[in-house]
């Protein structure tokens, strides 16, 4: 046993700091007002988005661990040994130790996640639960073309991991281009896994984002209260509501906050009005099934290896191999 610690390997590759400000300045500025989720997640964001994953109503997280408990050994047989790892948006990287438990003498984990200290904090938690895996943590956005070539090339193959649906926050356009992007980096010997919420029910889809104890509610208008904080906006927020629907016609959950008044709010100097009734749309999640994924993946370059769901067909994680 060494006595040290085993740590991850920090690459920082943080992009140029895009400021939160113009991107609200613009957002709000428009006829349809919009603001990117990807401003969601700050500190008290991430909090309550891990609130969101314990709740009843929120099936994803749990199904989507059952289905990886229940096949993480398949999918190591598929994939041989001394594979190598990578996951897009790592977060607290929790969902990858049930692979890393199951597959045959892994060989690395590449964790790529733009928030910093959750990256550090959960790569070395890898790190040092699985001492004989070299983990490398890249501080980047997984969204941009990135730099791999400082990575260590695996002696096995290497397997991509998109889980949590993160995927269904693209349109079907953007998620054609992100899996291509993907198709480039696990490499034409590689393969993708990637968790996937499926077309249900309209009320469990409802009800998994407004659940009765308003967690959801509070992760959206954390939102406005992050440009409070951050932007001295003066956003009242208990003028403002969340407004998450189904589409049935367009197959995603869309996300806005209302307005409940006619008002005006400042952001950093800057005055915005606001219609009773109008909103500010902050996220979509696209839901599929399982063939309609599977043909936007082969629009990627992908061809449908497997697809492992749930018995309640809740969720799906389909692994990917390059056409
Ligand atoms: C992190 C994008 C997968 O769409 O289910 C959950 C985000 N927003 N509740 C999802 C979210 C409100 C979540 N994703």
């Amino acid at each position: 046993m060494s006595s040290k610690t085993a740590r991850a390997e920090f690459h920082d590759q943080t992009p140029k700091a895009e400021s939160f400000r113009d991107c609200v300045i613009e957002g709000l500025s428009g006829r349809e007002k919009s603001i990117p989720c990807r401003f969601l997640y700050d500190e008290r964001g991430s909090e309550l988005f891990e609130a969101i994953c314990e709740l009843p109503e929120y099936y994803p997280t749990r199904t989507e661990m059952g289905i990886l408990e229940a096949n993480a050994g398949e999918i190591g047989t598929l994939m041989g040994p001394h594979c190598q790892l990578v996951e897009f948006g790592s977060g607290s990287s929790r969902k990858v130790r049930i692979l890393l438990n199951a597959f045959d003498r892994p060989s690395s984990y590449v964790a790529i996640e733009i928030s910093r200290e959750a990256l550090k904090e959960a790569s070395d938690a890898v790190a040092g639960l699985f001492p004989d895996i070299s983990v490398v943590a890249v501080c980047a956005d997984y969204m941009a073309p990135m730099d791999l070539s400082k990575i260590p090339e695996a002696e096995g193959r290497r397997l991509g991991f998109f889980p949590g649906s993160t995927i269904g926050n693209l349109e079907p356009a953007e998620a054609i281009n992100f899996l291509a992007g993907c198709r480039r980096v696990v490499g034409s010997k590689g393969a993708m896994l990637v968790g996937v919420d499926l077309k249900k029910d309209p009320q469990v889809l409802h009800d998994a984002y407004n659940d009765a104890q308003g967690v959801t509610a509070e992760f959206s208008l954390n939102l406005l209260a992050r440009i409070n904080r951050e932007l001295k906006g003066d956003f009242d927020i208990a003028r403002f509501a969340h407004d998450a629907s189904y589409s049935e016609e367009r197959g995603r959950i869309e996300i806005f906050i209302r307005s409940e008044a006619d008002q005006i709010v400042t952001v950093d100097g800057e005055s915005f009005r606001f219609k009773a009734g109008e909103r500010i749309h902050t996220e979509d999640s696209c839901k599929y099934t399982v063939t309609e994924f599977q043909q936007l993946a082969a629009r990627a370059g992908f061809t449908a290896m497997r697809c492992w769901t749930d018995p309640a067909k809740l969720f799906s994680v389909h692994l990917l191999r390059p056409t």
